[in-house]
């Protein structure tokens, strides 16, 4: 009796350490089969006494249904693998039951579009490089070459800080000297961001919008540069069925300076009343550093030309998506989100 519980330990044992289904096969037939060792002794039954029979073949039968059991087992273990043969049988797919079918997010146009007119601008070249959005007067206005008493320095153009000496800049050009004071040519830099003014909200102003700061800053930078890459930016981003044309206009930290315009999204260029009847749509504004903006960080403006620009992200927003109010992108509302 101690000899089958040893048996059935002992097979068991073997059962379990099995590597392939071979193995389990021929341990089936050392065990099981027609001279295995439990038929052995199931076969020299007979020597015993009826009684006897009666205990070992009770015994033996209980045995050879654990040695099956374990094999059976250890089968099934090697039927779970992802074999060829068990992938092309059919199986149940829980992943689906378990799915909660969140809602997927997205960017918001505005950024979306920052997005978008970056990637141009890399592929031209330009890295990226940020600011900060709590500026002092110097990077604001000072070093942008600013008279003291230019009109946008008023407070009612500009958010001070407490004590005055603080304000959120007013647009993205302070990241230019940022980037010349810690850098020196050749530079060619975007500067994304938040810009903020103290003015009245309506459907084409907000108090917070987003410009896009550009500099190309090295030896022998013309206009002519300024020009062929704002125009690949425009091809690029508006494709070749829009025009666009540069209008002479004013900043204080270029000269000469430009306005951008791209031709009328909602009109093609017929007047309408998102163009105000002109059929163009100002875009951004630009033009050739100003040799004080150099001095200002130290460069030599004898030696080093370069050009600078200024894009609305807002209003190209508008243009491409076709949205009439500037508002609509600050209110959250999911129904207007969800559609971009
Ligand atoms: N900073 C200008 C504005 O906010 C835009 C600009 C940037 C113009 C760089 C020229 C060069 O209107």
């Amino acid at each position: 009796m101690n000899n089958i519980e040893e048996i059935v330990k002992k097979a068991s044992e073997q059962i379990q350490k099995a590597q392939n289904l071979e193995a389990v096969e021929a341990l089936k037939t050392q065990y099981l089969g027609k001279s295995g060792e439990i038929t052995k002794l199931l076969k020299s039954l007979s020597e015993y006494s009826v009684e006897e029979k009666k205990k070992i073949g009770a015994l033996l039968n209980c045995a050879k249904k654990d040695i099956e059991a374990e094999i059976e087992k250890r089968k099934e273990f090697f039927a779970s693998f992802e074999t060829e043969e068990n992938m092309k049988k059919e199986r149940t797919d829980f992943s689906s039951a378990f799915s909660f079918n969140f809602p997927k997010g997205h960017l918001h146009p505005i950024s979306q579009t920052i997005e978008d007119i970056s990637a141009i601008f890399k592929s031209l070249g330009f890295e990226t490089a940020q600011g900060p959005e709590i500026e002092t007067d110097w990077y604001n206005f000072e070093a942008l070459n600013h008279p003291a008493d230019h009109p946008a320095r008023d407070i009612q153009d500009t958010f001070y800080l407490e004590g005055m000496k603080n304000l959120l800049r007013t647009h993205t050009s302070p990241g230019q000297i940022h980037v010349m004071e810690n850098q020196q040519p050749p530079i060619k830099v975007i500067v994304p961001g938040r810009v903020y003014r103290n003015e009245a909200s309506d459907a084409s102003h907000s108090s917070t919008f987003h410009q896009i700061e550009g500099l190309s800053v090295d030896k022998n930078v013309t206009f002519i540069d300024l020009k062929s890459t704002l125009t690949l930016y425009a091809r690029n981003f508006f494709g070749f069925d829009l025009d666009i044309r540069f209008r002479p206009s004013y900043f204080p930290f270029t000269e000469p300076s430009a306005e951008m315009d791209v031709q009328c999204f909602f009109c093609k260029g017929k007047g309408c009343g998102v163009c105000k009847g002109t059929g163009w749509i100002e875009i951004l504004g630009c033009g050739m550093v100003h040799p004080n903006v150099l001095k200002a960080v130290k460069y030599d403006s004898e030696k080093y030309t370069g050009y600078a620009f200024g894009i609305g992200v807002e209003r190209i927003a508008m243009l491409k998506y076709g949205i009439d109010d500037i508002r609509l992108f600050y209110e959250n509302d999911l129904r207007f989100l969800r559609q971009f």
